[in-house]
């Protein structure tokens, strides 16, 4: 399949063929990783480089693993241990990698638009590792391909985003992706947590956790982002939990066959109890371990088949 862009910017350009393309690939390169020799030569000779200007553990990780099982040589720049700590711009960096003749660059970046912004420099494709509050592509493709794994198809899932949708690239990745695939999806937060014109993305709003409990088929948690919130959006962190937060009570409430998600890092007590994160239903595991093959497939796709 020829994919429109050479870059992964969001999930909102593509098309439902494309992202089942994506999910696909994954299936079908999925197995290395369980070999003894977990490597193929598909990006043999290729550069790819991790640019990670925000904190990050399972997408640098996981995206520097699926690029050395393809064989790719990799660089990865900090924004600790890099000229941006000396103010350097994400503009002269382009152009540094640019002399380089990379094939490929994943960006976090704190702004949203900057994987954009940085695919317009450079001729290398950009894969976008998350760019503030817009989108974490990978994010959501590697979500539904645990679904897909799960239940064997995505449509007619009714799936729950619980918790800061203001703030949170993975909701808005997820919710596009979902709707894509044919999936029902509702929010649930309170107010403050809310884009002002949700509704437009095709969702249902709820305002409690309670009320999809014991509909969905998968319930999405997210992260509170303190450090996204410029203000006190909600009373206070017992008022969270209270309403948003899925405890050791309400477990029991869930479907026999439902799961629970989570993209990571949790915050344990609070979106999550302890007791919740761990126990049989919770698939944050899988979902880690699908970032291998859906990260692996995303290179493949954009730097390896060009070649042929
Ligand atoms: N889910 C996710 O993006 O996690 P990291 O911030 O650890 O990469």
């Amino acid at each position: 399949m020829k994919l429109k862009d050479k870059h992964l910017l969001g999930i909102e350009e593509l098309s439902k063929e494309e992202i089942e393309y994506f999910l696909d690939t994954a299936s079908s390169l999925e197995d290395i990783s369980n070999r003894d020799i977990k490597k193929v030569p598909t990006l043999r000779g290729k550069t790819i480089v991790s640019l990670f200007l925000e904190p990050s553990t399972r997408t640098k990780t996981s995206f520097e693993l699926a690029a050395k099982r393809l064989s790719a040589d990799t660089m990865s720049i900090s924004k600790d241990a890099s000229s941006f700590q000396k103010g350097e711009s994400l503009k002269d960096t382009a152009k540094t990698l640019e002399a380089y003749h990379v094939d490929a660059i994943i960006i976090r970046h704190s702004a949203s638009g900057a994987a954009k912004f940085l695919s317009q420099q450079i001729d290398a494709s950009v894969i976008n590792a998350g760019d503030g509050c817009h989108e974490h592509p990978t994010q959501a493709l590697l979500d539904a391909y645990t679904m897909r794994k799960k239940f064997g198809k995505i449509e007619g899932l009714k799936v729950a985003i619980a918790g800061d949708i203001l703030h949170s690239r993975v909701a808005r990745s997820n919710i596009f992706c979902l709707n894509k695939l044919g999936a029902e999806v509702t929010v649930v937060a309170p107010p403050t947590l809310l884009p002002v014109d949700i509704e437009k993305l095709s969702v249902k709003v709820v305002y409690s956790l309670d009320e999809v409990l014991e509909k969905s088929d998968v319930i999405y948690l997210l992260r509170v982002q303190k450090e996204r919130q410029s203000e006190n959006l909600f009373p206070s962190i017992r008022e969270y939990r209270r309403v948003f937060g899925l405890d050791d009570e309400r477990i029991k409430r869930l479907k026999s066959d439902a799961i629970v998600m989570h993209p990571g890092p949790i915050n344990r007590g609070i979106e999550i109890s302890s007791q919740a994160a761990d126990f049989d239903k919770s698939y944050i595991e899988q979902q880690v371990l699908s970032g291998i093959a859906v990260r692996m497939a995303v290179m493949y796709a954009l730097v390896g088949v060009s070649d042929g």
